[in-house]
């Protein structure tokens, strides 16, 4: 169905805890794939807490590339998180192995565009911008590329020269409609009009600012027990907590997006035909 790409521009940008509840909290199946470059899977090392291993999935994957197998591959190398219904591919576990990556992220794109024909969603971690093998052309071939930024003066600071960058990419592959942002705590202090205002590319979607259950994502801490108030309201604690509502209104919003610009676009291309 569509291929949702996150990456951040700088500091501790929140992503793989953003991709992760996504991925969690989305209502199909969905794959979840690691490609930040950054190494040291932060899913398999953080939630999973190194209790289950995933196999080496990047390198097999570009290996595979080369063989033009790439779809078999992924099949392969990808696990289901517990409990879930999240197809889930490991990163690199080292940022040593990032450059033998390059070549691997255009035939990927492509490959995870087929899958989306099959109704399967694709989230990609796609780290930091910027790194040595940084998945760009995942974020290029995208139905939506989010930049993920808080709100802070700092974090604006930040994300300011890539969200030029990739606003001037986009336009020039007249695809501005498939760039957006997602901001981590919105308000904090700056509001959603005040940060498209100045980074000048539309805000999609903002998750709330809740470190105890970001830690259920970020670390595998337990989920946090339901207070007297949502028992008695037969609510379970996760799905009450304010991060994972505003992650399920990310998701809507998100998916929104997207039915709009395909929308649009066959509304183009039809009156085009004519
Ligand atoms: N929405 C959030 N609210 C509060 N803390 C968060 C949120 N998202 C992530 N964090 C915390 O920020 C830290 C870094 O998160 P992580 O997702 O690993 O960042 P990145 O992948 O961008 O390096 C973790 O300790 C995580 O618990
Ligand atoms: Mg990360």
């Amino acid at each position: 169905m569509a291929l949702i790409v996150l990456a951040s521009a700088s500091g501790s940008p929140w992503v793989t805890t953003t991709a992760l509840g996504l991925a969690l909290t989305w209502p199909r199946p969905v794959l979840l794939v690691e490609a930040d470059p950054t190494g040291g899977s932060s899913v398999a090392a953080g939630y999973l807490r190194g209790q289950l291993v995933p196999p080496e999935a990047m390198l097999d994957l570009a290996l595979a590339q080369q063989g033009g197998d790439l779809l078999e591959t992924l099949a392969r190398v990808s696990i289901t998180l517990p409990g879930s219904h999240v197809a889930f591919v490991a990163g690199i576990r080292s940022h040593e192995q990032a450059n033998s990556l390059v070549p691997l992220w255009e035939p990927l794109a492509t490959t995870l565009r087929l899958l989306e024909d099959t109704g399967q969603d694709i989230i990609v971690d796609a780290g930091r911008l910027g790194l040595a093998g940084s998945p760009l052309p995942l974020l290029e071939q995208a139905d939506l590329a989010l930049l993920c930024t808080r709100t802070d003066l700092v974090s604006l600071a930040g994300a300011r020269s890539w969200a030029a960058t990739l606003k001037e990419r986009f336009e020039r592959a007249g695809a501005t409609a498939n760039l957006g942002l997602l901001l981590v705590g919105t308000g904090e202090p700056f509001t959603a009009r005040e940060v498209t205002a100045v980074l000048d590319i539309p805000v999609v979607a903002s998750v709330a600012w809740d470190p105890t259950t970001a830690r259920v994502f970020s670390h595998g801490a337990p989920p946090p027990k339901p207070g007297i108030g949502q028992r008695l309201a037969g609510r379970a604690g996760i799905d009450d907590t304010a991060l994972v509502r505003s992650m399920r209104a990310a998701r809507s919003a998100i998916t929104a997006t997207i039915r709009d610009t395909t929308n649009q676009l066959s509304l183009t291309e039809s009156g085009g035909a004519s």
